[in-house]
């Protein structure tokens, strides 16, 4: 297989990029759901949950600033034509999430109150503890981290985590399965 995508194909290193992004994402739901469902809060297992939920956010930024680059840098393959209308939706859905790829763990991060114990290896600091902060939102915004905080966490859980996120992704699944089985 091709690491690079072709004409008729993505390469193995999109490939590998798309499952992992998918995988990541399941793995972000998982541990915010167990958290909610499974651990009494200020127990050991729901700060491990939620630990795991932010490292697995952190990691897909990162996944996702390589998977942007690799896609600039690579063309896409012509697929057999559908029809305008099935382009249209197929790149307005692929644009939205990579829209949703890059807003939550933005929004996930900004909106964190603790530092990110990555895997329990390293801390990487919360936002409010960054000279960011201190020049965008305190000085720049006059907020303080509270005030900040609540429409961006809203935005994160109520809005795109609980229902767009879905959306768009049980979506794509449904338009992949219809073209593997369908078409
Ligand atoms: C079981 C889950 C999934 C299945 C079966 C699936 C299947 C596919 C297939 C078959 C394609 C290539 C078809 C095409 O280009 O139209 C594709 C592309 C794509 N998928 Fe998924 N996908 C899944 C999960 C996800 C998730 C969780 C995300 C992101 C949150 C995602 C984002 C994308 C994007 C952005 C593309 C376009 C790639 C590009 O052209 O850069 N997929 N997916
Ligand atoms: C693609 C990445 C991410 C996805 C899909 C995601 C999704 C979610 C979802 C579904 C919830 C729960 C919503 C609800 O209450 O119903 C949530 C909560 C939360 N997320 Fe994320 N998130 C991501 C990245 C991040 C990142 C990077 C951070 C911080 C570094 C973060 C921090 C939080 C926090 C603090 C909560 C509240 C925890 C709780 O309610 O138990 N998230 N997220």
């Amino acid at each position: 297989m091709n690491f690079k995508n072709t004409v008729e194909n993505y390469g193995s290193i999109a490939k590998y990029l798309h499952w992992g992004t998918a995988v990541l994402f399941l793995g972000s739901y998982i541990s915010v759901y167990y958290r909610h469902w499974f651990t009494e809060e200020k127990t050991p297992e729901n700060w491990t949950a939620l630990q795991l939920h932010l490292s697995i956010g952190v990691t897909i930024a990162v996944v996702v600033a390589l998977r942007i680059v690799w896609r600039i840098a690579n063309r896409v393959p012509d697929f057999e034509p559908g029809t305008k209308l099935e382009h249209l939706a197929a790149h307005v859905g692929h644009y939205a999430l990579y829209a949703i790829m890059i807003i939550m763990p933005l929004t996930g991060y900004v909106g964190t109150g603790v530092n990110t114990e990555y895997f329990f290896l390293f801390d990487i600091p919360k936002f409010e503890d960054t000279p960011l902060f201190e020049s965008l939102v305190s000085s720049g915004l006059g907020l303080t981290f509270q005030e900040f905080e609540e429409p961006i966490d809203f935005v994160h859980k109520e809005i795109l985590g609980a229902w767009l996120v879905w959306i768009l992704i049980l979506g794509h699944v449904s338009a992949a399965l219809y073209h593997q089985l369908v078409k």
